[in-house]
């Protein structure tokens, strides 16, 4: 991936987002809507995957067809908002090795509290996506693909549903080698460190707690 942000601007992926955007979508209609909008993005952000061979015999001759090499994929599911990405993707490559990065913001500094960190190891040998829906200060983000890093990931996509412009502009400073995929780029972050116009708070959508 050569672009530092991809925004896919896909009629289905439009029209799904702005469902989800909708303050009268329910827990569940937004749950199957994000679940839905994960498998559209990981098209794009899957792009160049690591692939491998297998030997298969078609009903005319054998062959060594080409499929994922899941082995060589890490997802990191930034909690708890990115296990709404992470099952979507899940759904497509399920031979994926899965990772967490458990952040949660402190409301008043705005600043990512590291409470869980789990990785897959060898992840200097794979492909890593890891995957937020929201990509708001770029904080957590950050912090997430610090970690990532730091266990020898060199090879990093990020997933995201929304972006702000202050966290693309956030990750482009302290990671610019790691892509962005996102359905949206929106306007700007409140002064709370919302996405606006946004959808509010995903893990609260996603999961009906307030
Ligand atoms: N996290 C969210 O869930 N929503 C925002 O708008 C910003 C950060």
């Amino acid at each position: 991936m050569s672009e530092h942000l991809t925004v896919v601007n896909h009629p289905l992926v439009q029209h799904k987002l702005s469902l989800m955007r909708d303050k009268e979508t329910s827990t569940a209609v937004f749950r199957q809507l994000l679940r839905e909008i994960s498998h559209l993005l990981a098209y794009e952000v899957t792009r160049g995957l690591p692939m491998t061979t297998r030997a298969i015999e078609t009903p005319l001759k054998v062959m060594d067809a080409p499929v994922l090499d899941g082995r060589k994929l890490a997802l990191v599911s930034i909690l708890r908002a990115g296990n709404g990405l992470l099952d979507g993707m899940l759904d497509l490559i399920p031979s994926a090795r899965v990772g967490f990065v458990g952040l949660y913001r402190d409301e008043e500094t705005l600043k990512p509290v590291q409470y869980y960190c789990k990785l897959p190891g060898e992840l200097s040998d794979r492909l890593v996506i890891a995957v937020d829906p929201m990509l708001a200060t770029g904080n957590s983000s950050v912090a997430a693909i610090d970690l990532i890093k730091e266990k020898g990931a060199t090879d990093i996509r990020f997933l995201c549903l929304l972006a702000a412009p202050e966290g693309v502009a956030r990750m482009k400073e302290a990671h610019p080698d790691v892509p962005i995929v996102t359905a949206s780029l929106d306007e700007k972050l409140n002064e709370l460190g919302y996405i606006v116009p946004g959808l509010g708070d995903a893990g609260d959508r996603m999961f009906g707690t307030k």
